[in-house]
């Protein structure tokens, strides 16, 4: 796709996958059209080109959870500003019982153990305090996820329906995901608890067993594919961007300052942090902001898919018929120099007042989604985010290494061409660190 992309100069173009018709476009008419128009359906697309865990495989049917409406309207309860103010301090303790475990000097693997902490705090966000307390079930649950993730292998995804191994394998691992999570529901449902768990909010919501497990999946696979990776993109850069570094880990110092007055060595540094309100984490980090829409913008430069449910349209001169595939590559806006000038440097000030680079263009940033299918995750992934960060630049120090060891700016670049999230590809980074209070 992203090579075909700079052959077709900008201009459409068609290919088949079996008898699919797929429209790949470009340009600032057609993101308003393909982001806006009510026609292009964005479920129909992603359940074509994208490989994640589907109820439907298992054949285990839903009744509520139909439609990404139902879906929002559940993350929206989830997502209620009292229940992430409640779990904020919750998150904390969970980042800081798995770092306790790295020690307190080591090399790690961003992709790796950041992507932990992250998986962890998803699973609370998205599940209930007996799971989210339980390390072994966590690890199986990410080997499962992983699993799903490693199965969209073209074939599985463009001929869904013959019977190759990694149809199996997703097979398999979406029936274990569903048993596993049911398990969960029914305890809680069972014990009839009252608490602000995610399960036991939806039992009051009157969903039954398998729309709340089909939520649960769908809300994880969400976190596992995006929120984790940009963690670790933006610790990279950072690494290799003093100046910014800099300015990051000072405001974050200014934010404990402000909001805490404990002395920092009378409190363990999580439980400190833990004492800045949730208002705070939103409003008061403009840096870390900049750092986190900067960081997305190089990474997310995946293909976005829809599906032509309604009557035949033109983009760009290319007709679109009805049950036609369209995409769209974000690195046609993410990457486009008339847009952002040095499109591939880390530069967070492109967004400053008085440069806004990505006011420039109709939809100039897209990583947050645009149009009819914003993003519903934001608020959760951007404070998963800037909590990860904030522990790991005030509470170590870090510099980038290679594979031997030695001082390293040379970082991997953001796969784009794989259409479920953007893993490094090229040598691997490690961060070297040095655990500087408890
Ligand atoms: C850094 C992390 C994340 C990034 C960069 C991100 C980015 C995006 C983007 C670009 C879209 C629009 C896709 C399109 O138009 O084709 C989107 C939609 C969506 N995201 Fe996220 N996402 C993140 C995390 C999450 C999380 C954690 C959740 C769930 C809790 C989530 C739930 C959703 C949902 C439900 C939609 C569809 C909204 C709709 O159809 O109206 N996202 N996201």
């Amino acid at each position: 796709m992203t090579s075909n992309l700079k052959k077709a100069g900008g201009l459409p173009f068609t290919f088949r996958i079996l008898q699919y018709r797929v429209v790949a476009v470009f340009g600032t008419e057609t993101r308003k059209i393909f982001f806006n128009n009510p026609s292009l359906d964005f479920e129909e697309g992603y359940r074509m080109f994208v490989g994640g865990p589907k109820m439907e495989d298992i054949d285990i049917k839903t009744d509520v959870i139909d439609s990404i409406s139902d879906t929002i309207k559940r993350l929206n309860l989830l997502m209620k500003k009292e229940r992430i103010s409640d779990t904020l301090p919750v998150f904390l303790d969970d980042i800081n019982n798995k770092m306790l475990k790295w020690g307190n000097q080591g090399s790690i693997n961003p992709f790796k153990q950041v992507y932990d902490l992250v998986f962890q705090m998803t699973i609370r966000m998205a599940t209930c305090h007996e799971l989210s307390q339980d390390p072994e079930m966590i690890e199986k649950l990410s080997k499962i996820y992983r699993d799903i993730e490693s199965s969209a292998t073209p074939m599985r995804l463009l001929l869904p329906w013959i019977p190759s191994p990694s149809k199996k394998l997703v097979g398999r691992a979406t029936m274990e995901l569903y048993l596993l999570f049911l398990k969960y529901v029914q305890a809680n449902r069972a014990a009839g608890a009252e608490t602000n768990d995610p399960i036991d909010i939806l039992i009051r919501n009157g969903d039954d067993d398998n729309d709340i497990v089909e939520l649960m999946i769908g809300i994880v696979f969400a976190g596992f594919v995006n929120t984790g990776v940009n963690a670790c993109w933006a610790l990279l850069y950072l690494g290799t961007h003093p100046q910014w570094r800099e300015k990051a880990t000072s405001e974050l110092n200014s934010l404990i300052a402000k909001h805490t007055t404990t002395s920092p060595t009378g409190e363990l540094f999580h439980k400190q942090l833990a004492l800045v309100p949730l208002d705070a984490w939103e409003s008061e980090l403009p840096t870390l902001e900049l750092v986190i829409r900067e960081t997305i913008r190089l990474s997310l430069n995946v293909t976005a898919p829809r599906r032509n449910l309604g009557e035949d349209i033109v983009v760009q001169n290319a007709l679109v018929k009805k049950g036609d595939f369209l995409v769209y590559n974000l690195a046609d806006t993410h990457l486009n120099p008339d847009i952002y000038s040095n499109p591939n440097e880390f530069d967070p000030g492109r967004f400053e007042n008085g440069r806004e680079e990505d006011k420039k263009a109709y939809f100039g940033y897209l990583g947050w989604g645009a149009g009819r299918h914003p993003c519903a995750g934001m608020r959760i992934a951007k404070l998963e985010i800037k909590l990860i960060l904030a522990m790991l630049l005030l509470g170590y120090d870090y510099t980038l290494v290679d594979a031997n060891g030695q001082p390293t700016d040379i970082l991997p670049k953001p796969n784009r061409n794989d259409i479920q999230q953007s893993r490094p590809l090229g040598k691997p980074v490690y961060m070297k660190f040095q655990r500087l209070r408890d």
